[in-house]
């Protein structure tokens, strides 16, 4: 069985382990034979692959980025996409299936494609950690780690002037980043997207950690929106799939803060530093079972479905599961958080 390997969205520390995991065991155990196909769903409608081997994936766990390259492309969009076409291509070059390795946009073109009779299993990747159908998503703990060790220094400078610090971390639709680093960081303040807040209710925070002689830290998703505000903050156009491209909302927060409470406060956005560089060994760990699980699922054959972890194990899904309603931070979860700040 010939297998074409993708990865598609924004880039994840952990995709090039999933990919060894996947050619390593596929290889070695199942003898199965495997393309890399070039910068996610672009490729498949281009008929852009190459041979991939086990040469090509030694050593990869440690690397960032993705050797397949990635893009957002829409299988659907172009002459030479949509199933029909897409079909035709992989049967020219005897692909008989294709393995997604990708987030929400990826998983809901991999399910379309499946339910046109494309033979598609997929593999969940997100930073943000917002697929409900996986505990948690390789990527996530090594952006937690970057932000964690940002807003340390963060806090040695702001600590020295006596300023707020304002962080903003990466979280589209929720706030796992801003919650896990915010609370590694002790922040003072920590704006998520499932929980609103006024500059009032921010504002009593930071000054209430300024009275007692600490510089205040304010850690916030990009998708934070304040009370009263419809829609994330964006001014910098849309990305492929036609999304709000999001970042700077802590250059709004960082002057209403300093004007309410009189506090010097300057703010960091730390984009896509929390995506570059190699994945923690977490997430090595995690990315390589998932592409270990992912040669098996080929085996069996279990087209339409995702890998995911549930618990300590890796299971199978359908991709119906992994879509629509998002992981959000629980209510709880926060209310636990906000017991440590001001
Ligand atoms: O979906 C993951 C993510 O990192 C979001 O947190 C962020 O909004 C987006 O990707 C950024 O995408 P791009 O790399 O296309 O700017």
């Amino acid at each position: 069985m010939k297998i074409g390997i993708l990865t598609s969205g924004g880039d994840c520390p952990g995709l090039n382990a999933v990919i060894r995991g996947i050619v390593l065991k596929g290889t070695t155990t199942y003898d199965l034979e495997f393309v890399g196909i070039r910068d996610g769903w672009r490729g498949v409608v281009d008929g852009d692959f190459f041979p991939l081997t086990r040469h090509e994936v030694k050593g990869l766990s440690k690397v960032g980025g993705t050797i397949l390259g990635t893009s957002r492309t829409n299988p659907y969009e172009g002459t030479r996409g949509g199933a029909e076409n897409i079909a035709k291509t992989l049967y020219g070059h005897r692909i008989d299936g294709i393995v997604a390795i990708g987030g929400e946009g990826t998983l809901a073109a991999a399910d379309r494609l499946a339910k046109d009779g494309i033979n598609v299993l997929g593999v969940p990747k997100t930073i943000d950690n917002d697929l409900r159908a996986t505990d948690y998503s390789f990527g996530f703990d090594t952006a937690v780690n970057i932000a964690t060790d940002a807003m340390d220094r963060l806090r040695t400078t702001g600590d020295s002037h006596q300023r707020c610090m304002v962080a903003e971390v990466m979280g589209r639709h929720v706030g796992w980043i801003a919650l896990h680093a915010g609370m590694a960081a002790g922040a003072h303040v920590i704006c998520i997207p499932e929980v609103p807040m006024s500059m009032d209710e921010i504002c009593s925070l930071v000054s209430s950690a300024a009275a007692r002689g600490r510089a205040p830290l304010v850690v916030v998703s990009e998708g934070f929106t304040l009370k009263g505000m419809d829609e994330a903050y964006s001014d910098k156009g849309l990305d492929a799939f036609n999304r709000p491209r999001l970042g700077g909302i802590s250059e709004i927060l960082a002057p209403e803060i300093e004007r309410i409470t009189g506090i010097e406060t300057r703010s960091t956005v730390l984009g896509h530093i929390q995506r570059g560089g190699s994945p923690s060994g977490f997430d090595r760990v995690l990315a390589t079972r998932l592409g270990l699980h992912a040669a098996d699922a080929l085996v069996d054959g279990a087209w339409g479905q995702m890998v995911a972890m549930r618990g300590t194990d890796i299971v199978r899904v359908p991709f119906a599961e992994a879509l629509g309603e998002l992981n959000t931070v629980p209510r709880s979860r926060y209310d636990e958080a906000a017991a440590l700040f001001g």
